[in-house]
């Protein structure tokens, strides 16, 4: 990791110099991706959520400007050029590209009174594949708001910062998300998951434990686009799904129902569609809270079955997986190394996560892959990655405030 980093440090060092001109009060700054373990479409229905934060993330170099002007440059899009704009062109606009998630970070704090009073240079490298939902826009999101941070001296707290990043994101960029990305990107501890209630942000790290195994994530390479996919279709189904609920029984969002509950209840859901939403939003909930229990106990084995479980629940019921994702997971189920796989984030696309001994790996990766190239027509990526901090300096700016003038 600490050999990603320097790599990364000194990579964005050449870039930053070649855009941006000398390096004075640059600082290098880290956020996380993530991977979420069990807890799939819960957070927006008041369930709960069990990701960890990973190795990999967004990397940038900043600094401040002595204008209003913000320049932004990723080494991952080198085509697409320095995006220019300016603290008073906060508008989201598809003609600013990727750019939209850190413009929407800086929007939100001005939103919220935090005072921004002059441009940034920002060169962006990211290490997370592109679309493969492991929440390279949430790292991003967090990123952006751990350099204002740093830059301008305010005093929020990581979780503030998840918040402005998930405001940033329904509000700037259209997707209704929930704050798991967030959370789990500002959050993150090394070998450690983090047991999130999303409606009042409690939470619980819990340690991973894998000895002798490894969290083996496969990659479908099919892009998903979570603002225009169903995404915030599930979202609409799920609350018309509560409104019945609610004619019938008290609730405040679905997290509420246990699966009994639900059960007695769920003929006031009138929409059969609608109902599967639910049952899935429902049981997942529970399913993770059990999930977590069997985890600690040190039961990996029924964990990975539970896993499984909540894999069919999101295929069947909640239907955002697709023959890639189904044929990940499936695949993996027959590896007797593989103790749990199922689909990982938002769906339609992105990644499976499995929890695979590591004698099997190679077996996992062979044989999966294999039969998803024959079924698919295209390869899939395998990546083991571990469970890591949040963001973090990379790089310590050296100058003070005061001496921005003389940049
Ligand atoms: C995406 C969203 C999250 C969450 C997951 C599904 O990753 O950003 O808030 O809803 O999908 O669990």
């Amino acid at each position: 990791m600490i050999s990603e980093d320097r790599k990364m440090k000194e990579a964005l060092n050449r870039e930053f110099a070649r855009q941006f001109g000398p390096m004075d009060g640059v600082g290098i700054y880290f956020a996380p991706g993530r991977v979420n373990l069990i807890g799939e479409h819960t957070d927006y229905n008041g369930g709960h959520v069990f990701p960890c934060a990973l190795t990999i993330g967004t990397y940038a170099a900043a600094r401040k400007r002595n204008d209003r002007k913000l320049r932004f440059y990723s080494m991952n899009f080198p085509d697409e050029g320095v995006y220019e704009s300016s603290l008073d062109d906060l508008v989201p606009d598809e003609k600013y590209g990727w750019t939209n998630y850190p413009k929407g970070v800086i929007f939100t704090f001005i939103k919220r009174n935090h005072i921004i009073d002059c441009g940034m240079d920002i060169v962006i490298f990211g290490n997370i594949p592109n679309g493969s939902g492991l929440s390279s826009s949430a790292s991003l999101e967090i990123l952006t708001g751990f350099i204002l941070r740093d830059l301008f001296g305010f005093g929020m707290d990581n979780i503030e910062l998840a918040l402005i990043g998930q405001d940033s994101e329904n509000s700037y960029n259209g997707v209704s998300c929930g704050i798991m990305d967030q959370f789990a990107s500002a959050m993150g501890r090394e070998d450690q998951a983090i047991f999130l209630d999303t409606v009042d942000l409690s939470y619980e790290y819990v340690p991973l434990n894998l000895k002798g195994m490894k969290l083996v994530i496969a990659n479908t390479n099919k892009k998903h686009k979570l603002a225009d996919s169903a995404y915030n279709e599930r979202r609409r189904e799920c609350e018309k799904a509560l409104k019945d609920l609610q004619k019938a029984v008290n609730i405040r969002q679905l997290g509420d129902l246990t699966c009994q509950e639900f059960e007695q209840y769920k003929d006031a859901i009138s929409d059969p569609v609608c109902r599967k939403r639910a049952k899935h939003a429902v049981y997942e909930n529970q399913r993770t809270i059990e999930a977590v229990k069997i985890l600690k106990s040190g039961d990996i084995y029924r964990f990975g079955q539970l896993m499984k479980e909540a894999h069919i629940s999101v295929s069947r019921d909640y239907q955002v997986t697709g023959p890639e994702l189904d044929t990940l997971a499936e695949e993996a189920w027959k590896i007797p190394g593989c103790l749990g796989s199922r689909m990982t984030g938002g769906g339609f696309g992105g990644c499976t996560v499995s929890i695979v001994k590591d004698e099997a790996v190679e077996e996992f990766k062979e044989r999966v892959g294999a039969a998803y190239l024959k079924k698919i027509g295209y390869p899939a990526d395998f990546y083991i990655l571990e469970a890591g901090g949040g963001p973090r300096i990379v790089k310590q700016r050296k100058i003070k405030d005061e001496d921005r003038k003389e940049i």
